[in-house]
């Protein structure tokens, strides 16, 4: 039984002041969490501060939304594995779809901070998704399948019981228009299938696949019937301590009700 995965991104969102104030309220709404994690990935700047504020909860996992493959040198403004480990990081973000739109982030560095990052003893979260010109010349499964093996390259067994993978559809983040769960689930079996031909059965078995993409509080839960469907990666509807308390409590009622 995969554990489910709730993992809010707020992107270039909040200072470390605000992030303590979000945390407060937060608990306030939620005084337990069980039987789900719930993730939290801020801005660096905000990250020593959330860790503190969010500590009492061990349901509540800290990350990053980024980090580098060196772990030191001259690489001016970037931020290290080492470095968000030391801050209390368990897992970090890698190859978000705006690091490749806007940042020129390529598949080969997808997959050495993937290696970097398990190195380091951080979960990494492949993200993966199509544009959508390419899911209307219908590429999706070809564009997921480049992302995934590139990004995963030369990871072993313990390495991909360690991954967790998100699924992204571009034209899903930021729109208000969530990819229905009829258009992700083919999708995340693609995932399972490709991570079984890399690290077998059991690693296909145990991953953990989340949706990304205009997840609210309102559609929650029709993704999280699928049994395919782990968990979410969401933007928008985290940034308010109301609105993401309501996501995690309709996520800790929601079970799998489809087969898939
Ligand atoms: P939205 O939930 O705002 O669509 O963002 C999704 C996302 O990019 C999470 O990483």
């Amino acid at each position: 039984m995969r554990t489910r995965f709730i993992v809010g991104n707020w992107k270039m969102n909040k200072t470390a002041t605000e992030a303590v104030d979000f945390a407060h309220r937060l608990t306030q709404e939620l005084p337990s969490v069980e039987g789900i994690q719930v993730g939290f990935t801020p801005p660096f700047t905000a990250l020593h501060a959330t860790r503190g504020a969010l500590a009492s909860n061990p349901a509540f996992l800290l990350g990053a939304q980024n980090l580098h493959w060196e772990e030191k040198g001259a690489f001016t403004g970037e931020v290290s594995g080492p470095m968000l480990k030391d801050l209390g990081c368990e897992f970090v973000l890698v190859g978000h779809s705006e690091r490749r739109q806007y940042f020129g982030e390529q598949d080969t560095w997808t997959n050495r901070k993937v290696l970097a990052a398990l190195r380091h003893g951080l979960m990494p979260i492949l993200c993966v998704g199509e544009t959508l010109q390419e899911r209307d010349s219908e590429h999706t499964d070809a564009v997921i399948e480049r992302q995934l093996r590139a990004g995963l390259a030369g990871v072993d067994g313990p390495g991909l019981a360690a991954v967790t993978i998100a699924y992204e559809p571009v034209w899903a983040i930021g729109t208000g228009r969530a990819a229905t769960p009829q258009q992700a689930v083919p999708v995340h079996r693609k995932i399972r299938s490709i991570v079984g031909e890399l690290g077998g059965p059991d690693a296909a078995r145990r991953l953990r696949i989340l949706y990304g993409g205009s997840v609210t509080p309102k559609n929650i839960a029709d993704f999280l019937s699928c049994e395919e469907i782990d968990g979410a990666l969401v933007g928008g509807a985290c940034l308010d301590p109301l609105s993401f308390a309501t996501l995690i409590k309709v996520a800790i009622g929601s079970h799998p009700t489809t087969a898939s």
